[in-house]
């Protein structure tokens, strides 16, 4: 939630800024703003409602330039989009500052400040935090003392950067419960939320630990950590290809994700298997040793994540025999007393391994006397990555469609991996664990053949455009595949849409059945087929209006809108059901005309809880 970007250069830091929100942009939209600061100049502010475009078209015919500037693109938590609550805040014409996070103890913080004789132009928590260091300079000191005392009053979680007018050529970056991350130039350095969006500028990374502070200058910078201790951090240098934000001739970057599915699968698989089994050292000694004490699995996560997480629990209980518990996050931090002991494997499941509240879990989870914990993620650079035991990435390569797509399917990949693992310590026979192998290898072949029925869902959405809600149906691992299937609707459409496991539709849904009311059915030809298409039947009683996917050697019967998807081993289904719930989505989003990758109100890369 919220991307900042700071530069320190000889030129002009504006262009580097603006493309540095651009490529944030995906961490909220609602509204944008830059401030660079030129030796003896004022500071130069600019602010728009609406994403960087809107700023970008409001600076374009703006003279301005700076060595020094920060900037901010908003996803919306104290006070509306508007201008007055965009970033960056300034302090008596002295200080600007950007801030990501949430500022707990605001409002008596902001009490006093005015008591003090501050006044507040926005409704914003990080306004509290711009005036704190202006008063803690006036009381004597230079500017990192002042941020490193503020940083004593204030209670939250922040990744902020601060510039003072008086000290051109050096900003003040810290953080504590968001992500922050140091560019290195030459004779020029910059922060950011991500690696990202310094891409077109550097590949040279220092990531910060939680409670650092650093003084950033063009000549170079200076780390202070928690206890205020000068340390060094490792230089890291980033693999991600800097075009891999290129749309290219898709229209929106979430259809480009749902297509680059095949190819990404292949990615996660690649050198994970060998000679037709789970290579030996998928997760080395140490990680073997772990996995062979695990008796039980507690997976945590957030949104699409927690779906993956659902589906993995079906694959580890019927196929390793562990009990498996999956909770979303910011229900299980805030559990007084999880069941947690040295045999309980504690999984969190996050693309962007940054999400405030699995990240929150792990912490506690690792406070807690669980065996290990085991990150799957898609971002190598991330908190979550580098703050647990064992890591398994999910190689999806950048998702820049707020509504994830590759990231699920590769995050199933993964977890199916994963459950090879933990087989070979329960007992999975050698002929199953090659025949899991075998199917994860054809995925991308049949992922392929989900995608050729694009057309086909682009016919089948002109017929949900109007609607106002719809029912989603699955039975088994294809219930999270329906959960998934109705957010992605919701997220992208703004569609009402709810998941139900099909068994469930007599108990209540059913009496929303009508002809207004569109359903959705997975029907892989399982043991649970002939259970879900009596319960279609109970639907087509009722005149509802369905829409099924079925394995296309199954006669549905009598329904108004059929599919025939693909045959694939049983366990591997929801993979393959997923797609074309992603594309009917997708599609009735085009219809509707919504803004499919940025829809709104939300953002990708949830930091705050
Ligand atoms: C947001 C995104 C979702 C994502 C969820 C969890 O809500 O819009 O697409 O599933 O966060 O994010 P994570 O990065 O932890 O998977």
């Amino acid at each position: 939630m919220c991307g900042i970007v700071g530069a320190v250069a000889q030129r002009d830091v504006k262009r580097i800024l603006l493309e540095g929100l651009r490529r944030l942009e995906y961490r909220g939209y609602d509204s944008a703003g830059l401030a660079v600061l030129a030796a003896g100049g004022p500071i130069q502010r600019h602010r728009a409602v609406g994403k960087v475009e809107a700023l970008e078209n409001q600076i374009a015919e703006v003279p301005l330039s700076g060595h020094t500037g920060i900037a901010h693109t908003r996803w919306a938590t104290h006070g509306v989009p508007s201008e007055c609550n965009a970033h960056p805040h300034i302090s008596r014409d002295r200080i600007a500052l950007v801030h990501n996070g949430i500022i707990e103890n605001y409002q008596a913080l902001k009490q006093q400040l005015q008591v003090d004789g501050y006044s507040f132009s926005s409704d914003t928590d990080s306004e509290v935090v711009v005036n704190l260091v202006h008063q803690a300079l006036d009381d004597g000191g230079d500017l990192l003392a002042a941020v490193r005392k503020v940083l004593g009053q204030i209670r939250g979680a922040y990744a902020l950067a601060v510039m003072d007018r008086h000290a051109p050529g050096r900003l003040i970056g810290a953080r504590r419960g968001s992500p922050l991350v140091v560019g290195l130039g030459f004779d020029e350095y910059f922060f950011a939320s991500d690696v990202f969006a310094l891409l077109p500028v550097t590949q040279r990374f220092v990531f910060l630990e939680e409670g650092d502070v650093v003084d950033l200058r063009a000549e170079g910078f200076t780390i202070l950590n928690a206890a205020g201790e000068v340390t060094e951090r490792p230089i890291q240098v980033s693999g991600i290809d800097p075009e891999s934000a290129d749309r290219g001739a898709y229209r929106h970057y979430m259809l480009k994700e749902i297509h680059e599915q095949p190819a990404v699968i292949a990615n996660t698989l690649s050198g994970r298997l060998a000679d037709g089994r789970l290579s030996a050292d998928f997760f080395g000694g140490e990680g073997n040793a772990i996995l062979e004490r695990i008796k039980r699995v507690q997976i945590v996560a957030c949104g699409t994540s927690y779906h993956a997480g659902m589906v993995a629990r079906y694959w580890i209980e019927e196929l390793c025999g562990l009990p498996c518990n999956v909770e979303v996050a910011s229900e299980y931090r805030y559990r007084v007393r999880p069941v947690a002991d040295e045999t309980t494997l504690f999984v969190v499941i996050s693309q962007s391994g940054e999400t405030a509240d699995t990240l929150a879990a792990l912490r506690d989870a690792r406070e807690r006397d669980y065996g290990a914990s085991l990150a799957i993620c898609n971002v190598p650079e991330s908190s979550l990555v580098r703050e647990s035991d064992l890591v398994l990435m999910t190689r999806a390569g950048q998702e820049i469609g707020v509504a994830s797509t590759k990231a699920f399917t590769t995050q199933l990949v993964a977890l199916m991996l994963l459950v090879l693992a933990l087989g070979r310590h329960r007992g999975l026979p050698e002929a199953e664990e090659r025949r899991l192998a075998a199917a994860l290898q054809q995925l991308p072949q049949a992922v392929e053949a989900c995608l050729a029925l694009e057309g086909d869902i682009q016919a089948m959405a002109e017929h949900f455009a109007d609607k106002h809600h719809a029912l989603f149906l699955g039975r088994g691992a294809q219930y999270p595949v329906a959960m998934e299937g109705a957010l992605k609707l919701k997220e992208i459409s703004y569609i009402h849409a709810e998941a139900y496991p099909a068994g469930e539709l007599k108990h209540g849904p059913l009496a929303l059945v009508d002809a207004d009311m569109p359903v959705v059915a997975v029907a892989p030809n399982n043991e649970l087929l002939e259970k879900l298409l009596s319960n279609l039947q109970e639907v087509n009683a009722r005149g509802g209006e369905l829409f099924v996917f079925a394995d296309q050697t199954v006669e549905v019967g009598e329904v108004q809108h059929h599919l025939p998807v693909v045959s694939v081993d049983d366990e591997l289904a929801p993979l393959i059901y997923t797609v074309p719930l992603q594309l009917l989505a997708y599609h009735v989003a085009v219809l509707k005309g919504t803004d499919v990758d940025k829809p709104r109100n939300l953002a990708k890369s949830v930091t705050v809880e």
